[in-house]
């Protein structure tokens, strides 16, 4: 498991202990799945564990901006600030205004923007928080149950939002995403993280020959 460098130097705010109960996130997440089920794409949030699996490989001494696609009630927020440098941003990018709403609320931190909008505008956000290029893109998007060529363009999008080698950080519970990445990534790793409830496929997805060499 990665360690957090910089837990002890950087206090992240959350504005209610633990940033909300489990059982309200867990009810939020919920109800805003039975309102836009595509949207949301899974009944429950991420497991801790799977939060650790997908953030393992980063870099935090070296990332300065990070970029979270669909962070829902913030299961994989929070630990992103956890451990991030205390220079570093994060940008997360979120379709819905509940879900925005409710982050914003919860979570006090100078390092994060809440953004209300679709994963497919990624650039201009990066370009309107003052930057070029992301290190890392983290996505929790419901890749298989997106409308008809959004994934595909949040890919593309995804990959001209990377500076070169950095990587896209995905976890799924199918492989359809894969179809969606192999035209524009260079090198995909994939595997199913089984300490989860449903297991789920975790994939890193990088522009340059990187993960191919260092597998
Ligand atoms: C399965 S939930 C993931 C929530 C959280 N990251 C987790 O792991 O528990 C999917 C999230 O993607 C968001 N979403 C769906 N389509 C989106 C899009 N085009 N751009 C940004 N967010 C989107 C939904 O609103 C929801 O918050």
């Amino acid at each position: 498991m990665a360690s957090l460098p910089f837990k002890d130097k950087h206090k992240t705010g959350f504005k209610s202990a633990h940033g909300g109960s489990f059982l309200k996130q867990w009810t939020i997440f919920f109800r805003q799945f039975l309102k836009h089920p595509g949207m949301i794409g899974s009944v429950i949030p991420s497991s801790r564990t799977l939060v650790d699996a997908v953030l393992e490989p980063v870099d935090w001494e070296r990332t300065r901006l990070f970029v979270e696609y669909g962070p829902g009630v913030g299961t994989f927020t929070r630990p992103i600030l956890e451990r991030m440098h205390p220079d570093a941003t994060l940008i997360a990018i979120d379709l819905n205004l509940d879900f925005v709403a409710w982050l914003d609320a919860q979570i006090d931190d100078p390092r994060l923007r809440v953004v209300h909008g679709s994963a497919i505008d990624v650039r201009r956000f990066i370009r309107e928080a003052g930057y070029q290029q992301a290190d890392y893109v983290v996505s929790g998007l419901p890749f298989s149950t997106l409308p008809d060529g959004v994934g595909g363009a949040i890919c593309a999008e995804t990959r001209a939002a990377l500076r070169p080698g950095g990587e896209f950080l995905i976890y799924q519970y199918s492989r359809y995403v894969m179809r969606l990445l192999t035209p524009v990534f260079g090198a995909i790793s994939d595997r199913l993280e089984w300490r989860n409830i449903p297991p789920c496929r975790v994939i890193r997805a990088t522009s340059d020959e990187a993960l191919a060499e260092a597998a």
